[in-house]
């Protein structure tokens, strides 16, 4: 499973990349907001000098001649910039006629199988379903998980699944046994994913012992 970061900001985006097993970035326009007195396309600009996988810069529009407008803007920031539309009739469009020009796409806000199966369809290179959001809502979010690879598999859809809105591990564990493509995360879940406090009482323990046996 990949591994992409859901952040705009630069320090955890350096840090998260200093792993060595980052994958790409995930921006929308809520996270860019909280970046305070950044520029839009200069924050996607300086991401994309730090990572070279896919990076995803999100439209305003809502109509489909402005995400066309906005889909020149952002593929000229960097090689490796993904359009990030959101799933609606106007978002499909303009999904179809990216990919048909090769251009990579991201549709946002899935939260049910069928825009799955519609953005796969019109060429969409990542399908973004929003599991914690589902969840918020007392619904499944990694059931959606399911019912889109199965579909995807069911059809050989290209499209890559990216899990999204993920709060924590149990998430990311249910993620990578539905088959999930790519998990995207905030900073404090890729820290977390790395924790059991039966790693720290280990290293405690062997570090002790070899003290007792090797004194000196
Ligand atoms: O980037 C999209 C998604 O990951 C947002 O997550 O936590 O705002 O539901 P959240």
């Amino acid at each position: 499973m990949e591994l992409y970061i859901d952040t705009a900001n630069l320090d955890e985006i350096k840090e998260a990349a200093a792993l060595g097993v980052l994958d790409g970035v995930t921006t929308n326009p809520s996270l860019i907001a909280k970046e305070k007195g950044v520029k839009y396309h200069d924050r996607l600009k300086e991401i994309c000098e730090v990572v070279k996988g896919p990076v995803s810069g999100e439209v305003i529009s809502t109509e489909y001649a402005g995400m066309l407008t906005e889909a020149e803007q952002l593929i000229k920031i960097a090689p490796n910039i993904v359009v990030k539309l959101p799933t609606t009739v106007d978002g499909l469009k303009a999904c179809k006629h990216l990919s048909g020009r090769g251009i990579k796409t991201n549709m946002t806000l899935v939260f049910q199988p069928l825009q799955a199966l519609m953005v796969a369809k019109a060429g969409a290179f990542l399908v973004s379903p929003f599991i914690g959001r589902l969840d918020d809502a007392a619904e499944d979010g990694i059931e959606l998980i399911h019912k889109i690879r199965a579909i995807y598999d069911t059809y050989g859809f290209k499209t890559k699944v990216l899990a999204a809105s993920i709060r924590h591990n149990k998430h990311m564990v249910d993620c990578a046994l539905a088959g999930s493509d790519v998990a995207t995360v905030p900073m404090s879940v890729i820290k977390a994913m790395l924790n059991h406090p039966l790693t720290d009482t280990g290293i405690k323990k062997f570090l002790e012992d070899y003290k007792k046996a090797f004194p000196g």
